[in-house]
């Protein structure tokens, strides 16, 4: 394979809330992110991934309580479940921290300080839910009430579930504070504001020149089109967050510090590893950053972040890429219904190799939703991993096995370097996020090859001639199971023992194992049975 210039590049997954378990929605984004970082490795970049639990706000302070704990105890104890999970998926993070640091902390400080610096900022008197049994101002999670839009009872004060709509907390219908079951009052309060109706210009510009899908990029000049309003970055205490430096008893907005984290999971990183963190997030860094989000964050992750970065000491990122939600077997995930399956319940069961196929066999650059039906998962890893993939190293065996384990560099030219010739094009696929398109193509290279054996029939050629055909074969096999090791690591790495190779990269595509004897084949992955979704709740 031809090696182009080593790239920097830095990746980001969105920050998972620290208030409940990691399902497999958030799984889909983190295995998208850790394919295209396992890809680029391979091909001998420099990439670095970063990640973090998203620790502050209102529905963590809530969650916390009624576990009686203090938030800070309650999010330190999910991070750790939350890395748990990650783990079992092998989602291979330089660094996974949280956004209740330190480093994070001193960012977003530096940050302010530097909006203030630039007169990006102000205070206003504003009208807010009060609670006047608790006395205490009502973030909006704070509130339940009568969506304005369907008059769907029963929705929180920022969102509704029923109709998907989001408003302003003052727009609820017969509000009532979660707290005291109340109605709250509304009472003159001061926050502070960001300027983000002075951004237009400087948004179209990063709108232009950021690698964006088409369709974000469409939203995004949607958006800009219409009014863009300040922001509210405050919140009145109690807030499990951090406090604005010239405010009394405010807080910033979970959202303005939580971007940040992902500076601050770098500097944790780099801190402990004689870097500076600097050299990867300054404004003249060589790193390109890219951030993987889900698609109902691409206004903060397209608009308010690249507005905040401006005038800071920081560099705006590069690339973002969004994706659609993850169904199940054709429902909404939803505790109910029996469609919210933790990533620890579905490991306890399953072999999380496996789910990450399933995505990466439905994952492309588009937006679209993507149904993990369970039938079809069965039927798919059975005909395509147990029956056509892996099935190629066990049809050889025998032929092998009665030649001592021993190939030889005497292959069919013609076949092989035709099949050669497809490496490039999975690559390419694994870099515009087109996974799908990687893995029917390895699957191709599969079929061509059961095609070939069916053909040269080894069973009824003489020795010589049967070791010709699995050499040519074998070779094959082993860059198959090259190619698809950014999918699945695990059964990639048991295969290619058979090779003895245990650090694959994409270097040694296409370079055949010469005369040499390898190891017997152990049978890679058994049949699945039917899944029945109540054993993974
Ligand atoms: N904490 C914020 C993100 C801050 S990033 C600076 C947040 N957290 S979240 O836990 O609600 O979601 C984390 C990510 O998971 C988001 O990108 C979201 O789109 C994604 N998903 C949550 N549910 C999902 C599905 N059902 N399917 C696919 N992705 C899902 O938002
Ligand atoms: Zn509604």
């Amino acid at each position: 394979m031809a090696k182009n210039k080593q790239k920097d590049i830095l990746v980001t997954t969105a920050l998972p809330y620290a208030n409940g378990p990691i399902h497999l929605g958030h799984m889909l984004e983190h295995v998208q992110t850790d394919i295209f970082v396992r890809a680029k490795k391979l091909q001998g970049h420099n990439i670095l991934y970063f990640c973090a639990d998203d620790a502050h706000g209102a529905p963590i302070m809530i969650k916390a309580a009624e576990c009686n704990e203090d938030p800070e105890k309650f999010t330190k104890k999910i991070q750790k479940e939350h890395i748990e999970d990650f783990m079992k998926f092998s989602i291979d993070y330089t660094n996974y921290h949280t956004t209740h640091s330190k480093e994070n902390k001193d960012i977003v400080n530096n940050i302010y300080e530097c909006l203030c610096k630039n007169n990006l900022v102000y205070t206003k008197e504003i009208e807010q839910f009060f609670d006047e049994t608790e006395s205490m101002f009502l973030a909006d999670r704070y509130i339940i009430g009568t969506c304005p839009k369907c008059k769907a009872e029963n929705q929180y004060g920022d969102a509704c579930e029923k109709c998907g709509s989001t408003y302003p907390t003052e727009s609820v219908i017969n509000p009532k504070s979660i707290l005291s079951s109340t109605t709250p009052i509304l009472k003159k309060t001061d926050q502070v504001f960001f300027k983000l109706s002075k951004f237009k210009q400087i948004l179209k510009n990063f709108i232009n020149k950021a690698s964006l899908q088409p369709s974000v990029k469409s939203k995004l000049n949607e958006w800009l089109k219409g009014e863009l309003k300040d922001w509210n970055i405050s919140r009145d205490k109690p807030y499990f967050g951090f406090e604005i430096p010239d405010q009394k008893d405010k807080y910033f907005y979970v959202w303005l510090d939580a971007p940040v984290g992902y500076i601050a999971s770098t500097k944790n990183w780099a801190d402990q590893n004689g870097v500076n963190y600097l050299d990867l997030w300054s404004k003249d860094s060589q790193y390109e950053i890219h951030h993987f989000i889900g698609k109902d964050i691409i206004y903060f992750h397209g608009l308010f972040w690249p507005a905040v970065l401006y005038y800071s000491d920081y560099k705006i990122p590069n690339r973002i890429h969004a994706h659609g939600f993850l169904s199940i077997n054709s429902e909404k995930m939803s505790k109910s219904k029996g469609t919210f399956i933790t990533a620890k319940n579905f490991s306890k069961n399953q072999n999380t190799d496996l789910l990450r196929y399933y995505f990466a066999s439905k994952l492309n650059s588009k937006i679209e939703d993507i149904d993990l039906d369970f039938d079809d998962y069965v039927q798919k890893i059975n005909s395509n991993l147990v029956g056509k993939l892996f099935n190629i190293g066990s049809r050889l065996e025998p032929f092998i096995r009665k030649n001592d384990y021993n190939i030889s560099n005497k292959i069919d030219k013609d076949f092989y370097h035709e099949q050669l010739l497809k490496y490039d094009f999975i690559i390419q696929s694994y870099n515009a996020n087109e996974y799908s398109k990687a893995i029917n193509s390895i699957l191709s290279i599969a079929d061509d090859i059961n095609s070939y054996i069916n053909h040269k029939k080894p069973w009824t050629l003489d020795n010589l001639e049967a070791i010709e055909v699995s050499s040519t074969i074998i070779n094959l096999y082993k860059d198959l199971c090259i190619l698809i090791n950014p999918v699945m690591p695990n059964l990639s790495n048991k295969a290619l023992n058979q090779f003895n190779i245990e650090d694959p990269d994409f270097t040694i595509l296409g370079k055949d194992l010469g005369d040499t004897k390898i190891n017997n084949y152990v049978p890679i992955l058994d049949r699945l049975d039917t899944i029945n979704i109540n054993d993974l709740n």
